[in-house]
């Protein structure tokens, strides 16, 4: 694969205005908590992987849509700020995305989230440039992921499938790498069904016990690196995005994964999604070969 490729990662999907409360413990149904602190960030788990790739020093486009608000123009300010390509974020005629997150002492947490603008991408026509990876996820319809997964030309195509739901075949065949948490692996009937059904490598993100790297032939343990978690939003996605820059520098499946594996950790030790992404320089301090 050559350097003329437009960019090395080019990420589809979706992007929200997280709205994060941190509770003593997570409300049980029917129950009223107070929160302890508020705060408002940048989010999305396109957005986030979009993000941790510019961070992990990848040229990175972002194809999305945002709402005509405020919020809309806070998220493509974020996304020019970080130095991503943002020619193919769509404003469209409903409110930008939402997420509700909370998170409780422990550092568990549940997020609601209310599509809105996600649910335009694909309405317009998307033209994909080139470039050396393919990344998206499941917050935008499924029926657009698999139309751009086609498109893919040479790109290595990665699916974060999250949040969880079943995947047509079809747009599994399509799939050079999947990266699913294990609820989400479960959802899709497990790394044996997504192996046969045409994903060439599952990588398993398992938290604080690392990943695990499966396909045809082999399974191999990526190593978690260990640290004090606070918050896990965002985690995977700095996981997925590391991932995602580092295979576009070339590196293996194995050598890019355990990159990815301490900046999904460093991303559980600062509160929010996008302000707990890690630059590369802070991963590559603790890596050693
Ligand atoms: O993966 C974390 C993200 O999930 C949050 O930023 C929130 O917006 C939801 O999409």
């Amino acid at each position: 694969m050559g350097d003329s490729v437009e960019f090395d990662v080019v990420v589809v999907g979706s992007c929200n205005l997280d709205l994060v409360s941190t509770t003593t413990h997570l409300p049980s149904p029917g129950e009223t908590v107070r929160a302890i602190t508020y705060a408002e960030h940048a989010g999305g788990k396109g957005l986030n992987q979009a993000v941790a790739c510019a961070r992990m020093g990848a040229r990175t486009a972002f194809i999305g849509c945002v709402g005509n608000d405020t919020a809309g123009t806070m998220l493509r300010e974020l996304l020019n700020s970080e130095g991503i390509d943002t020619s193919q974020l769509v404003t469209v005629d409903a409110p930008t995305g939402r997420a509700f997150i909370t998170v409780d002492a422990s550092g568990e947490n549940t997020i609601v989230i209310v599509a809105g603008a996600n649910a335009h991408v694909g309405k317009t026509a998307i033209t994909v440039p080139s470039s050396k990876v393919l990344l998206a996820q499941l917050e935008i319809p499924l029926d657009v992921v698999t139309q751009i997964f086609a498109q893919a030309q040479n790109a290595i195509t990665v699916l974060n499938p999250a949040p969880a739901a079943e995947i047509p075949s079809e747009l599994l065949s399509l799939c050079d790498i999947a990266v699913p948490n294990e609820t989400e692996s479960e959802a899709m009937g497990g790394t044996k069904y997504l192996l046969g059904s045409g994903v060439n490598t599952v990588i398993t993100t398992l938290g604080e016990r690392g990943a695990e790297i499966s396909d045809a032939t082999s399974t191999s343990a990526v190593t978690p690196y260990p640290v004090n978690a606070i918050d896990t939003v965002g985690a995977g996605d700095a996981f997925v995005g590391a991932l995602c820059a580092e295979l576009a520098r070339g590196e293996t499946i194995e050598h890019a994964a355990r990159i990815a594996s301490i900046a999904g950790a460093l991303a559980t030790t600062v509160h929010g999604a996008t302000p707990s992404l890690p630059t590369r320089a802070a991963v590559m301090s603790l890596y050693a070969d």
